[in-house]
């Protein structure tokens, strides 16, 4: 009984030595900002949404937002450089070393897999929210996030309460159906080699289900890949 505290102890030890890591991938409105609200919240991680933290240089006009802001306008991705600028810097920050980092939406090429790889910086679970491509126009024209909470709506499947939350909400600029494709088209021409590069690690979900069934379904898989005791 003694010997087994001990290795409990133990163990909660090396939990706060090696924080989560956990990344989430999926198409343009497949649920990723969704599911991250949930995961960040259960794991306590930093939650890093790439097109979060784009959208907000883009607000700032920084140097960064500059370059960035053309391409998510018509659905492109930023090119690599970029990107994995802002990531590598974030990451080593002291929050996401103290308590782990959830990202979602990147890496999304494989040279930005390549370039996690290269900086020492390797994952527990690659999740992967698998919604075939006709769910995803619908979701994309209905959602609404508030620029108070962050938080994300959709007018018929999760919509906002009535009064100030709901007068208050916005729309994506890059939330339109003819610039879906083009975003959809790039998530597909660069999805194979990373689910090849993380096969080991990968965790592939049906993400055309409620939001709750999908959280039900990848809490306990999250859970053991980052070694949490539950
Ligand atoms: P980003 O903001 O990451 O956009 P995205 O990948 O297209 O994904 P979304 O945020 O649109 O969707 P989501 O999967 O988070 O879905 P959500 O939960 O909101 O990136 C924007 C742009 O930035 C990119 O196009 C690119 O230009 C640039 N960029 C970002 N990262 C980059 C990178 N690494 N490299 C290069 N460029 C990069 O849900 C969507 C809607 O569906 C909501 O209304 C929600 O309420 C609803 N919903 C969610 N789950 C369900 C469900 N299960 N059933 C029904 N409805 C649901
Ligand atoms: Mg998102």
């Amino acid at each position: 009984m003694k010997e087994l505290l001990i290795n409990e102890r133990e163990l909660i030890k090396k939990k706060k030595k090696s924080p989560p890591r956990i990344i989430i991938s999926g198409a343009p409105a497949s649920g990723k900002g969704t599911q991250a609200e949930k995961i960040s919240s259960e794991f306590n991680v930093v939650h890093l949404s790439t097109g979060d933290m784009l959208r907000a240089e883009v607000a700032k006009k920084s140097e960064v937002g500059l370059k960035a802001q053309e391409f998510m306008n018509n659905g492109k991705l930023v090119p690599n450089e970029v990107m994995i600028a802002i990531v590598i810097a974030r990451i080593h920050e002291p929050d996401c070393e103290e308590r782990g980092w959830l990202l979602d939406g990147f890496p999304r090429t494989d040279d930005q897999a390549e370039a996690l790889n290269a900086n020492g910086v390797s994952c527990d679970v690659f999740v992967h929210l698998d919604v075939p491509d006709e769910a995803l126009v619908d979701r994309v024209i209905g959602r609404r996030s508030d620029p108070v909470t962050g938080k994300i709506y959709h007018m018929q499947f999760n919509p906002p309460p009535e009064g100030e939350v709901k007068e208050r909400l916005v729309q994506r600029s890059d939330d339109t159906a003819e610039k879906v494709k083009t975003r959809i088209k790039a998530f597909h021409e660069n999805l194979n080699p990373l689910l090849d590069r993380y096969k080991d690690k990968t965790l592939t979900i049906d993400g055309n289900q409620k939001p709750e069934n999908i959280w039900g379904k990848m809490y306990g898989s999250i859970a053991r890949s980052v070694k949490f005791r539950y």
